[in-house]
């Protein structure tokens, strides 16, 4: 059994934070994002892991190394140019006829591989997807499946009049187990899309096509800064289960500093008199100077936050300057090396 992760899109949606880090690798919670997709492939037992990279892949193979550390064997393969993720898979599942599990490359969840991986057998499936109800279904891919769980609709990004005609509401949660049979629908080298291509294709030749709906387990998209910070402030609460997080000792807080118990530092933050940290989460090497306030937050390495500034519910890059009294309201995004002149609201 192997894996291949698909994390060769550009992240735009996550943009300014994706500039210098692509998502893959953003930080969640002090660790880089695979990390997550690793350990619960790891626990299901599935230690051959293929990366397919297109966009800035040097930074992502230095940062996870060959998976020794985590207790897989990672391999990396570069599309020369992005062939969608269809051809990604082909490109990288190529040589290697086995079953395969497929990642969205940006989904965080907690779920049991191998439940998933019973149903596939048990129903002799060419192509499992797991799905997963959501409010809005707009911005998945909508799938309608029957009570024995075979697929019998996949609309990609559905309109206001699929929504209307199709009244459920689960989606692809980018999650696959494919049979080898699979990779013969996808043309060697070329650019297919499993969602508007390969699934209808599926579909259409009728092989076995089942969906296995997630019911408790944690699932989330982290593509966009709304979603990635939602993910960070369920960790902090206790949603998500399952990982351990690293709260650091090294780390330098005044006596006369409140840090609640939910937030996460990294090795080396400071905080000085009078600041406060709360549900926030911050990277290693960050400094909060005397007054500041950061609250329901995530603030990357080396960044400072000068005297009296106030941060709530944003993202702020690494190394940025924040200068004292700043005020940076809910939403704000700010990405790497940003330098806020002292009294800039944002
Ligand atoms: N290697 C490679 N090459 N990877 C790619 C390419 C490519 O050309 N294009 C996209 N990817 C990767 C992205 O890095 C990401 O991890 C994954 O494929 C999905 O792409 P997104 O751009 O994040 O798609 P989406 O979020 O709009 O929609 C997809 O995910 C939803 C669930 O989060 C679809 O699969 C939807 O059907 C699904 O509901
Ligand atoms: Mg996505």
């Amino acid at each position: 059994m192997q894996a291949v992760i698909l994390a060769g899109g550009k992240g735009t949606r996550l943009r300014p934070l994706t500039v210098y880090t692509p998502k893959p690798i953003v930080p969640v919670v002090n660790r880089p994002f695979l990390l997550y997709q690793i350990e619960v492939l790891r626990r299901a037992g599935i230690k051959n892991i293929t990366l397919s990279l297109s966009y800035q892949p040097d930074k992502i193979e230095d940062v996870l190394g060959d998976g020794s550390e985590y207790g897989v064997e990672l391999r990396f393969i570069t599309e020369p140019n992005p062939l969608g993720t269809g051809g990604a898979y082909r490109f990288a599942a190529d040589e290697l006829r086995e079953t395969t599990v497929v990642l969205n490359g940006d989904i965080l969840t907690d779920f049991d591989l191998s439940t998933i991986l019973s149903f596939h057998r048990e129903k002799g499936s060419a192509a499992t997807l797991a799905l997963k109800s959501v409010e809005d279904p707009r911005t998945y891919g909508l799938v309608e499946s029957d009570t024995d769980g075979r697929i019998l609709r996949f609309i990609e990004k559905p309109k206001p009049e699929d929504l209307d005609e199709l009244a459920v509401n689960t989606i692809n949660a980018g999650i696959y187990v494919l049979e080898p049979a699979i990779l013969d629908l996808i043309p060697k080298g070329e650019n297919r899309s499993f969602e508007y291509d390969v699934f209808p294709e599926i579909m259409g030749r009728k092989m076995p096509f089942f969906a296995y709906v997630l019911d408790s387990e944690y699932w989330r998209d982290i593509g966009t800064p709304a979603s990635y910070l939602t993910a960070h402030h369920d960790f902090l609460d206790g949603t998500i289960k399952g990982f351990e997080l690293e709260r650091s000792q090294h780390t330098d807080i005044a006596t006369a500093a409140i840090v609640d118990s939910r937030s996460v530092l990294g090795d080396d933050c400071v905080i000085k008199p009078g600041a406060r940290v709360s549900n926030s989460v911050l990277g290693p090497g960050v400094h909060v100077e005397e007054k500041a306030v950061v609250e329901n937050s995530v603030i990357w390495a080396h960044t400072r936050i000068s005297t009296a500034a106030d941060i709530r519910d944003a993202v702020i890059g690494r190394s940025c300057h924040i200068g004292r009294n700043v005020v940076v309201s809910a939403g704000s995004v700010l990405g790497d090396k940003t330098a806020l002149t002292d009294y800039t609201k944002v």
